[in-house]
């Protein structure tokens, strides 16, 4: 089994320690031949157990499969649609946080700073907002807590996969994680729950203030009607717990990334500039309409999302039934994991892939190209569903960053090699840097 999984997933990078023989590990999509993974999606769309766990049940949207699990991701898409996911009325929240992102830059006058900290609070409020009408302040000590935690425990390897191992769980060290991953969760999982209840306190069903409110009016709803419903308060918590987990992290960190680049290449972020000063000039702010006409920052954006390949695997699926792929029969209950690394970086697929090169999403008239093999989101019916809300969040904070900014490296640091590897774990992260940012207006 083990070699099939390493003839299929074809990962050069990311090593995942697996003692579970039921896990297989795919190429999810295959150029010019096969994408029967994607393609039957519904056999792989539920989740192995037990990856999820809120007051004993597995519980939220990324942790559950079947009804419950189909029920909710409607009921979170239709809900984050509501309050502005992937519309121009989302616009003002993410500028918002912006605005404070630049002040907090401005005060640095040019000095060296590491801007981690602030862009992962920038982005949490923005799904925050949205999730429980929560803000943190810059350098809140109660949110860079919770997040550092969560970092440092994205950045192991076998967390995702080893929690499947029961085997794993009753050793009495933690060699995986497992135990520290439980104990990062509840934290999560208790500061989630204040802010459940204190919704539940103040809840006015003529002011549906965010999403928590929404989940709350449907679970009121159905007592009135006196239908047993899944609109509970384990799942609560564990929807939010997702949206604040999934919606962090992962932007937050390819924001990271994009800056790195630029500063690894800076003939890119001249690039930008110069498009931003044709068609937006230094006036007005960038905004989301001109996401059509700023073709090079787009393909800028897709780029980083290939190359930086975020999170290099994405999480464990599990087949509904006995199903052939290719020549490799994989049982009923098997856990599938798309391995997204190996599409993002295939050489048939991509020219030079370890080459960073935006122009490779550009045609010939240098107009913005959609690649079907760009899948850092994944593909199928798990598709990440937060990928609108992510793109929308990259282009205004890099826009904007790159308008008011020049990015450089600090001068006593010119002469050391940029280190672009990082940490390969769940999430593949940046290792710390700092940056100049020179106020261009
Ligand atoms: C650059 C940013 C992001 C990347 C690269 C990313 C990537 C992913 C990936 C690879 C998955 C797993 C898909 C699978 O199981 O096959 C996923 C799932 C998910 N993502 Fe994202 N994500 C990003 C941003 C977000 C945001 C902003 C949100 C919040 C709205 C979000 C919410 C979720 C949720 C709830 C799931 C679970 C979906 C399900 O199981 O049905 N993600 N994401």
């Amino acid at each position: 089994m083990y070699k099939r999984q390493t003839e299929l997933s074809q990962s050069r990078l990311t090593t995942v320690p697996v003692l579970d023989p039921q896990y297989c590990f795919i190429k999810p999509f295959v150029a010019h031949t096969e994408r029967n993974f994607y393609e039957n999606g519904e056999v792989f769309s539920d989740r192995p157990a037990g990856l999820r766990f809120i007051d004993g049940e597995s519980r939220g949207i990324a942790g559950t499969s079947g009804e419950l699990w189909k029920i909710h991701r409607k009921f979170a898409m239709t809900t984050l649609r509501n309050f502005g996911m992937g519309k121009t009325c989302m616009e003002s929240t993410i500028k918002s946080e912006i605005g404070c992102l630049l002040e907090t830059i401005k005060m640095e006058r040019g000095q060296p700073i590491d801007l981690a900290d602030t862009i992962h609070i920038s982005i949490a409020n923005i799904i925050c907002a949205v999730a429980f009408s929560k803000r943190f302040e810059d350098g809140d000590g109660e949110f860079l807590g919770l997040w550092k935690n969560i970092e440092d425990l994205l950045k192991r390897k076998g967390v995702t996969v080893g929690l499947r191992s029961k085997f794993l769980e009753f050793l009495p060290i933690d060699i995986f994680g497992i135990k520290h991953f439980q104990s990062i969760f509840k934290q999560t999982n208790d500061y989630l729950r204040e802010v459940y209840e204190e919704h539940v306190q103040t809840f006015d069903g003529d002011r549906i203030r965010d999403y928590t409110d929404a989940f709350i009016q449907e679970q009121k709803s159905a007592e009135l009607n006196g239908v047993v419903s899944d609109f509970t308060v384990p799942q609560a918590l564990g929807e939010l717990t997702d949206l604040f987990q999934a919606g962090t992290e992962t932007t937050a960190t390819t924001l990271r990334w994009a800056l790195l680049y630029m500063l690894k290449y800076p003939e890119t972020q001249d690039k930008i500039r110069a498009e931003i000063d044709e068609f937006i000039g230094s006036g007005n702010a960038p905004s989301l309409k001109d996401r059509s006409i700023m073709h090079y920052t787009e393909a800028f954006i897709s780029e980083t999302l290939r190359f930086a390949c975020i999170v290099p695997m994405a999480a464990p699926h599990c087949a509904t039934r006995d199903f052939k792929l290719g020549d490799l029969l994989i049982p009923k209950a098997s856990i599938v994991v798309p391995n997204l690394e190996s599409v993002l970086s295939d050489p048939e697929i991509w020219e030079n892939p370890d080459q960073f090169s935006p122009e490779r999403f550009l045609d010939e008239n240098g107009r913005c190209i959609q690649r079907d093999e760009l899948i850092p989101f994944s593909l199928g019916p798990r598709v990440c569903l937060g990928q609108s809300l992510a793109r929308m969040e990259l282009f205004l904070f890099l826009t904007i960053l790159v308008q008011q900014f020049i990015f450089t490296r600090p001068d006593d640091e010119k002469d050391t090699p940029l280190d672009i590897v990082g940490v390969r774990g769940i999430v593949h992260i940046p290792t710390p840097y700092r940056l100049c940012a020179k106020h261009r207006l």
